[in-house]
């Protein structure tokens, strides 16, 4: 199936795909998430093989509203405030199973869930269409950069993939994840909601390093190092340029290009130093680099404040992935 635009009768055939057990990629407004029936381990097992990821890496599930989430979570006050003031929206809970459990294969047999209320109207309608639960990893191989674009998705996947088509990602970076299953609430991945906006709503047990984590530990499974990876060696805080490296900027170029007699591939986060833009740019951008080979993908600092935590986080996985 090719890319789909969404138009109704569109909507109803990514719906039946979706309840029928196949899989089908859909527009949030963080990244492209590769969805599954979230109660159906067939169909998540496909998720898994078409990812290529290791199963202990559990997946992220997606609800209408937090009145469903409630019935596969258990959510306690800190998880209730957080979904309150920040659903429908990039922010995921991690919280134990509910009553209703979803299957061992989403949840990698870890007694947790992790679980969101996107805030993307198409994923919002296929949510009500498909009437289930969707299990939904970001919709790009396992280790390579999330993918916020329909063409990103079917560059992964290839043509048989359905891609729903709701153009680029608002956001463009993932969630937020905040684990609420013990009594502080704890930071697992920075992402598009800011850390700072999460702590005006409940305290967070110390953001622990979790830039640079140096086991697989299935505490916090997602932070593998190797993530996010370009092909292409990627080198962090330049303030200079190599022969042959392609310039990732942000802001004012014109003291890094100072530094070589060629005028280098460059491709600007943002210009004005914009960190949303810089976030909504990064993979994109990342991807389109890495596609024309360089030596290597200089980028240049960008400030550790707000999303720039995030972004930062990113980079360091991509540069560590090789
Ligand atoms: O923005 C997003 O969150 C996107 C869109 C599609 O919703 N999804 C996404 O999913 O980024 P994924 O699978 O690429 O990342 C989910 C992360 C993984 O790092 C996984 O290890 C972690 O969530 N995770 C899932 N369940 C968990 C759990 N029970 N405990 C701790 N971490 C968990
Ligand atoms: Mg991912």
């Amino acid at each position: 199936m090719p890319i789909l635009l969404p138009t109704p009768a569109n909507l109803e055939v990514v719906a039946a795909t979706l309840r029928a057990g196949d899989l089908a990629a859909l527009p949030t407004e963080t990244v492209y998430g590769l969805a599954a029936d979230a109660t159906n381990p067939q169909a998540v097992l496909k998720i898994y093989t078409a990812k290529g990821r290791p199963q202990f890496n559990p997946l992220i599930v997606h609800v209408p509203d937090l009145v469903t989430a409630q019935i596969y979570g258990q959510f306690d006050e800190n998880a209730l405030k957080l979904a309150r003031t920040f659903w429908p929206g990039p922010l995921t809970l991690v919280v134990p199973s509910g009553g209703e459990t979803i299957p061992d294969l989403v949840r990698a047999g870890l007694p947790s869930l992790a679980i969101r209320v996107p805030a993307h109207p198409l994923m919002q309608q296929l949510l009500q269409l498909v009437g289930r639960p969707l299990a939904a990893p970001s919709a790009n191989k396992s280790g390579h950069v999330s993918a916020t674009q329909p063409a990103h998705v079917a560059a992964d996947f290839g043509p048989d993939l359905a891609v729903l088509n709701g153009g680029p990602c608002p956001l463009g970076l993932e969630s937020t994840i905040v684990d609420c299953t013990t009594p502080t609430p704890t930071l697992l991945r920075a992402g598009a909601l800011s850390t700072a906006d999460v702590k005006r709503v409940v305290m967070l047990e110390s953001v622990d390093n979790h830039l640079s984590p140096t086991t697989n530990a299935p505490h916090a499974p997602g932070m593998l190092l190797k993530h996010y990876a370009p092909k292409t060696k990627v080198r962090l805080h330049a303030t200079q340029l190599d022969v042959g490296e392609a310039l990732l900027a942000f802001g004012n170029t014109a003291e890094i290009l100072t530094t070589t007699q060629h005028q280098p591939i460059t491709l600007n986060l943002s210009p004005s130093a914009n960190l949303a833009e810089a976030a909504l740019n990064l993979f994109a951008m990342l991807r389109e680099l890495d596609a024309l080979s360089p030596t290597a993908i200089a980028v240049m600092p960008i400030p550790q404040e707000g999303l720039g935590e995030a972004i930062q986080d990113r980079l360091q996985r991509a540069a560590a992935g090789r």
